[in-house]
């Protein structure tokens, strides 16, 4: 099929990119290119040896998104443009409500009219709210506690009342837990712009001394270490989740599914310090500091139904995606180029 993949010079989307041309799709990319360069996609090019035609638009202009559909022959799309940091969304929470919501309706709606009813949707654990039960099971009830979550329950909802409004909807959504890690290449990685929200990228940054020590936001919850335990999924992982939820929804008959995309293992933080140390072979210095507001203690996947029903299982573990991250991070000490 021919994908477009919206955010597909983004983290998950690249390594999504690479799966989809492995797979034996065509894919077009559409990007904004607010949080991600140019460059990423010629190094998908060449890593893939297919040719990606680009879109750098911004899917809220109505005008620009319809034009694209108007001349690409579009067969599905897998939905991951959208703005994603917890902390930016407190302070910015209008741009980040017009901006994810906006821009999926005016996809939904470009793609209505083209007659192209595959979606996968990028979603995530965070709509499992502040305390929900353990492993996450994808029928508990969904809530958020940051406007960036809220974005993401509410276009859930919206995607289940597109699904039910015409028969011929095929929608996946994602639930995504703590993706990590890179390409086995070294080609394609994580890249955040400025300090690191999240712990793996700010790990890497200090073992390659982009960082003097990390913080650790907490050692007294209640965990076997006293630390924060997430599930970590390598994003080469979640990356052929979503090729097989494509190939799911393409074959199947359900209006919409929901799907967790998690390893189902919790892991601390002190557990991924050391984890980084035995890939990299450096100390990383860290010192505990203060709860970070809005954190839980644990979050873990219940991922039987993505096993069943996708018949796709997460295989790597915290070491490769710290050796994969290292590889990452140390062949591209300061992230992709600008050009
Ligand atoms: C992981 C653990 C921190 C940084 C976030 C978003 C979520 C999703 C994934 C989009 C926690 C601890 C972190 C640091 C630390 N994104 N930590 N020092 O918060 O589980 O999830 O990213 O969908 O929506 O909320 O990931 O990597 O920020 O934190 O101690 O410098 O590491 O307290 O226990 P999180 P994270």
């Amino acid at each position: 099929m021919r994908v477009l993949v919206s955010g597909g010079a983004g983290y998950i989307g690249s390594h999504t990119v690479v799966r989809l041309v492995e797979a034996g799709h065509e894919v077009v990319v559409v990007d904004d290119f607010s949080n991600a360069k140019p460059t990423v996609v010629n190094r998908l090019e060449s890593l893939t040896g297919a040719s990606i035609p680009v879109h750098a638009i911004d899917l809220t202009d109505v005008d620009k998104t319809a034009h694209l559909f108007a001349h690409e022959q579009i067969d599905a799309v897998i939905h991951f443009a959208g703005y994603k940091a917890v902390g930016e969304s407190v302070a910015k929470p209008l741009d980040y409500y017009q901006n994810n919501l906006d821009s999926t309706f005016s996809l939904v709606r470009a793609m209505e009219r083209h007659g192209v009813h595959r979606l996968v949707f990028s979603s995530s654990a965070t709509v499992y709210g502040a305390e929900p039960a353990l492993p996450m099971t994808e029928d508990l009830p969904t809530s958020a506690t940051n406007p960036y979550g809220w974005t993401k329950v509410m276009i859930e909802q919206v995607l289940r009342d597109v699904a039910a409004s015409d028969d011929r909807w095929r929608i996946a959504a994602l639930r995504y837990f703590n993706p990590v890690g890179a390409h086995p290449s070294g080609q394609i990685g994580e890249d955040p712009s400025g300090i690191p929200n999240n712990l793996m990228p700010f790990v890497a940054q200090v073992a390659v001394g982009r960082r003097d020590k990390l913080s650790v936001f907490g050692d007294d919850y209640d965990t076997p270490d006293g630390t924060g335990v997430r599930d970590y999924i390598h994003v080469d992982d979640l990356a052929a989740g979503h090729v097989a939820a494509l190939d799911r929804i393409s074959a199947g008959t359900d209006p919409i599914s929901i799907w967790n995309l998690g390893t189902g293992q919790g892991v601390s933080v002190l557990e991924v310090v050391r984890a980084f140390s035995r890939a990299s072979g450096r100390e990383i210095p860290y010192e505990v500091a203060a709860r970070r507001p809005g954190d839980i203690a644990a979050s873990y996947a219940d991922p039987t139904r993505a096993n069943a029903e996708l018949n796709w299982f997460a295989h790597k573990t915290i070491d490769d995606m710290c050796v994969d991250t290292w590889r990452w991070q140390s062949e591209n000490p300061n992230g992709y180029p600008d050009a």
